[in-house]
Order: C-alpha cells, then sequence, then structure tokens
C-alpha cells in the first residue's frame, strides 16, 4: 500500500516515471510494492546512493561465504531499517501534505519531496546544517539565556 505512493522523476527531462510494475522475485521488500519491476527498483537504490553521497554498501551488508558481494535481502545493517523509516516518512509527507493541495490536473504520482530535498548528498543532513546552530539564539532566545 505505502509503496504505491512512491514516484519517481528524472531530474532531467523532467517527466513523471511511476513505478513500473512487473513480477519479480524480491525476497525481502517491506515497504516497495512485492512486483517493483527490477529498472524501478534499481532507479530507485541509485537516486538513494547519489541523494546520500553514499555507495550501495552503506544499506547492505556483505554476503557471509563472499565479502566481495552484498547480500540485498540481508537486514544486517541498521542503516537499511531506518531508510525503510525515510522512505514511509517521505510518502506520508507527500502524499498528505502535497498532493490535496496542489491544483488538478494533477498527476496521481506527484513528488514534492525527494531524499535529496533533505539530504543533499550527505548521510547526516545536520552536517550542513551546521551553521543553523549560530542561528539559535535568534530562533530560540531563551534557550540561549537558560545556557550561561
Ligand atoms: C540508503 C540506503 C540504501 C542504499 C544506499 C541502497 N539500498 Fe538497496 N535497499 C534499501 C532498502 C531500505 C531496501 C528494502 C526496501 C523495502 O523493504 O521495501 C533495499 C532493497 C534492495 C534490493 C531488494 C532485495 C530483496 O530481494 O529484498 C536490492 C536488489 C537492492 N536494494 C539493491 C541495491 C543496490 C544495487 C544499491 C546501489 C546501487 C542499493 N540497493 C543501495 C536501502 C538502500
Ligand atoms: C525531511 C527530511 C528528510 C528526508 C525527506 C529524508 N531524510 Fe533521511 N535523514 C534526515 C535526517 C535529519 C537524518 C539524520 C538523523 C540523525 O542522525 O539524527 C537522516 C538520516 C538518514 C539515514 C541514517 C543516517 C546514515 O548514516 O545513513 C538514512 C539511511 C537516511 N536518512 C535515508 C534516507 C532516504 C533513503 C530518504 C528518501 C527515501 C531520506 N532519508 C529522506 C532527514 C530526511
Amino acid at each position: 500500500m505505502m509503496g504505491v505512493l512512491i514516484f519517481l522523476t528524472t531530474n532531467s527531462t523532467k517527466t513523471y516515471h511511476p513505478i513500473s510494475e512487473t513480477q519479480s522475485d524480491w525476497k525481502n521488500l517491506k515497504v516497495l510494492p512485492q512486483n517493483i519491476s527490477k529498472d524501478s527498483l534499481m532507479f530507485l537504490m541509485k537516486t538513494f546512493n547519489a541523494s546520500l553521497g553514499v555507495d550501495c554498501n552503506h544499506c547492505h551488508a556483505s554476503q557471509k561465504d563472499n565479502p566481495q558481494k552484498l547480500d540485498f535481502p540481508s537486514d544486517a545493517k541498521m542503516t537499511k531499517e531506518i531508510a525503510r523509516g525515510m522512505l514511509m516518512m517521505t510518502n506520508d509527507i507527500n502524499s498528505k501534505y502535497f498532493l490535496p493541495h496542489r491544483p488538478d490536473p494533477k498527476p496521481k504520482n506527484l513528488v514534492a519531496v525527494y531524499c535529496v530535498t533533505c539530504h543533499r548528498g550527505n548521510t547526516n543532513p545536520e552536517e550542513y546544517l551546521q551553521d543553523v546552530s549560530k542561528m539559535i539564539p535568534r530562533l530560540m532566545p531563551t534557550k540561549e539565556k537558560n545556557e550561561k
């Protein structure tokens, strides 16, 4: 149900690419549609890499018998589980807070917020938000007073 709400655009053409569905035998999908096509899944995974500035092994653990290769269905890495939550959050934001307010005609697959919207090529957006701490005294004057 959740996964059906995820749709992608390619930056180059600005055309919408709804996730295409064919029968595939994925082993351990808990958020994405079970029948997501290989093309759509790989496109999505590559956007994860680019959005966070990482490689596939940031979220996928190595195979036990062959550490050169990744065990994609494995849930051994915490980052993969966090990414599932991020996927659900991003879906929620788009479907609840953007889609209903866009004027018609709107494509059903309208997406306003992507991983890269927050991440900007970083695993932890707080890194590029460091400078925001300098704004804290202005944002929260009372907090600043208490800390002195
Ligand atoms: C930011 C984390 C992240 C990155 C980076 C990432 N993945 Fe994934 N990947 C996931 C998550 C989360 C799932 C499971 C989605 C779900 O549960 O619906 C997944 C699932 C998969 C699956 C399906 C496995 C199965 O059968 O259940 C494959 C294949 C896969 N990823 C390949 C890749 C490849 C190839 C790359 C690099 C190009 C990559 N991933 C990069 C998070 C990531
Ligand atoms: C609304 C902003 C926002 C969006 C959208 C978002 N993230 Fe995040 N994400 C964050 C923040 C902030 C953190 C850091 C949280 C912390 O560590 O305290 C984070 C942390 C993570 C982490 C764990 C940190 C690490 O070392 O890897 C992963 C994995 C991740 N996000 C993946 C994703 C993926 C994949 C998407 C798109 C499906 C996504 N995020 C969309 C804000 C966002």
